[in-house]
């Protein structure tokens, strides 16, 4: 059946969000004060704000878009301490001491939301599962072997095996058992109901656009109100305010693939992941009364390496080799950021800024990391310590002097004004789905004609840093190479740093 299946038939769209309705929470639209402000709703944003609403602080929580619509929206959700091959490396990296925090932090995560879900009964198709890295490749047995004597060496319940029930043999296996998978909007939406109310909120449609700073710290939105607080955690996946922290240099984005399957056999049970770069993640969810088996892969850097469709392509090949396809219903993909030593950077955004907190760089293990994120910042704005500051500081790796006299996120990067740009004789010849980039008085303009044929122009100069944009053919996005920004073909932010839209070609294009 695969073979016949066009994956391309319908525009991409994440099972997560198809299945679950936005709430529609209001735009902030006067300047407010409250005790703590959470910049973005996503897992960590909701998680935290949600946490403090419960100590008793009023909370504003702002969100760009809509909530949970973010990698939240768009992930494997995974809930697990097994972060791939992680621990041997750890221990290798930072010592026993802080790989032991990193264990029991994501431990402790499954363990809280498990206990969140039953306590306020949230219906998010929650399930006990165990969780495998799996290889089919000789070369990964051994560090298979050393990776579940670390893990279990840190207390977790890590098993060594050399079969697993998936349909094709492997050749060696790491199982931790209390593991779980849930849909992670029905999650998030029910912990979102009880922020709203006794001086709380949740402002959607509402991006932070500048950030004035001071001591209590003022946010400015993109109406132009403020939202000024006593604390404040940047929780916008990329920080959409680093201070000195220089993050732009100090985590890098990559893209994943995923399909959500319906096949003639029944997913066996567990969650999976390859140790191998090339191999799949595999989990299944309950859809309709049958199940979706969701196959993700594909893994690259933002804006970087083959036409984007390929990726789909390759997983739509490996879906068919390992299940007996019938359909592909959904199609997504998303991002998530890795930092230098792979442990996500939550705490104190700066030296300069210790009431201002981040949590980024999750590696695509953000369900569990995020969670530990928002209860250890939670920790912090209340008692000023966590059991889990110590492997997860941002101050490691501050950056090299070279980069911070190097250019800074939204400095002038002499982009055009937005008005008619000249004639691009070339966009004549462009068909329906192509694009392409031409070079006008000394600018890159980036071309895309839409199936209705209708053509878009955009100057594809990143607002953040100015990189040079590529086009992504499978979600018709102008992506950054640099650090993961996104615009749709009209120039609009779809995520990363950006702050502002791409520059356009005004109506020339666009009659
Ligand atoms: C393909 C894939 C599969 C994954 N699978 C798993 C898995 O199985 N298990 C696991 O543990 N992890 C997994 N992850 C990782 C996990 O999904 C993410 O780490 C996690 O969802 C990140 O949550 P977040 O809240 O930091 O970011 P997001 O969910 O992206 O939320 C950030 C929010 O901030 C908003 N925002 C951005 N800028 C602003 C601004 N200026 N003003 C206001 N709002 C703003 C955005 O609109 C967004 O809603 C996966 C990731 C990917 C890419
Ligand atoms: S230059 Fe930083 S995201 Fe484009």
């Amino acid at each position: 059946m695969t073979g016949t299946v066009d994956v391309f038939a319908k525009p991409p769209q994440s099972y997560w969000l198809t299945s679950t309705a936005s709430p529609g929470y209001p735009a902030l639209e006067k300047d407010i004060k409250v005790d703590a402000a959470v910049v973005g709703g996503g897992l960590v944003g909701v998680t935290a704000a949600y946490l403090l609403k419960q100590e008793n602080l009023t909370v504003a929580l702002i969100e760009a878009g809509r909530i949970g619509q973010g990698t939240t929206g768009h992930t494997t959700a995974k809930i697990t301490s097994q972060h791939s091959l992680i621990y041997s490396k750890l221990i290798e990296q930072v010592g026993l001491e802080k790989a032991r925090q990193y264990a029991e932090a994501n431990e402790f995560a499954i363990t809280f939301i498990e206990n969140l879900v039953k306590n306020k009964m949230i219906d998010c198709d929650f399930s006990q599962q165990a969780a495998y890295v799996y290889t089919r490749e000789d070369q990964y047995i051994k560090r298979i072997e050393e990776e579940v004597k670390a893990a279990a060496g840190l207390g977790i319940k890590a098993f060594y095996q050399e079969q697993t029930a998936l349909p094709f043999a492997v050749r060696a296996a790491e199982r931790f058992d209390n593991q779980a998978q849930f849909h992670p909007r029905k999650y998030l939406l029910a912990l979102a109901k009880d922020i709203p109310g006794g001086g709380s909120h949740i402002f959607e449609q509402t991006r932070a656009v500048d950030f004035p700073g001071g001591r209590p710290f003022v946010i400015t939105t993109g109406s132009g109100h403020t939202v000024t607080a006593d604390n404040v955690i940047i929780a916008s996946h990329f920080p959409a305010y680093g201070g000195s922290g220089y993050y732009f240099a100090r985590i890098y984005p990559e893209r994943a693939y995923a399909l959500a399957v319906e096949a003639k056999e029944q997913f066996p049970g567990g969650i999976y992941v390859a140790a191998e770069p090339a191999g799949a993640s595999l989990r299944s969810a309950p859809h309709d009364g049958g199940e979706l088996i969701i196959v993700v892969g594909g893994r690259h850097r933002t804006g970087q390496g083959p036409p984007t469709e390929d990726h789909y392509r390759n997983l739509v090949q490996l879906a068919g080799q390992t299940f007996n396809v019938t359909g592909i219903p959904f199609r997504w993909s998303a991002q998530d950021y890795t930092t230098l030593d792979e442990i996500p950077y939550v705490g104190p955004l700066s030296n300069r800024d210790t009431h201002v907190y981040v949590a980024t760089g999750f590696r695509k293990w953000g369900i569990t990391n995020g969670t530990a994120a928002a209860l250890l910042l939670k920790d912090l704005i209340i008692h000023g310590e966590s059991p889990w500051a110590a492997v997860y500081d941002p101050a490691r790796f501050m950056a090299d002097p070279m980069i911070k006299s190097a250019v800074s996120p939204g400095a002038d990067i002499a982009a055009p004004k937005s008005g008619a740009p000249p004639e691009i004789p070339e966009a004549a010849a462009l068909a329906p789905g192509e694009s392409m980039v031409a070079t006008v008085e000394g600018k890159r303009v980036g071309l895309y004609r839409d199936d209705r044929g209708r053509l878009h122009a955009v100057y594809i100069t990143c607002t953040h840093m100015g990189c040079e944009l590529v086009w992504n053919g499978a979600e018709l996005s102008w992506d950054c190479p640099c650090h993961g920004s996104r615009f749709t073909c009209e120039g609009e932010i779809m995520e990363g740093p950006a702050l502002k839209p791409l520059h356009t070609g005004g109506d020339r294009y666009n009659p």
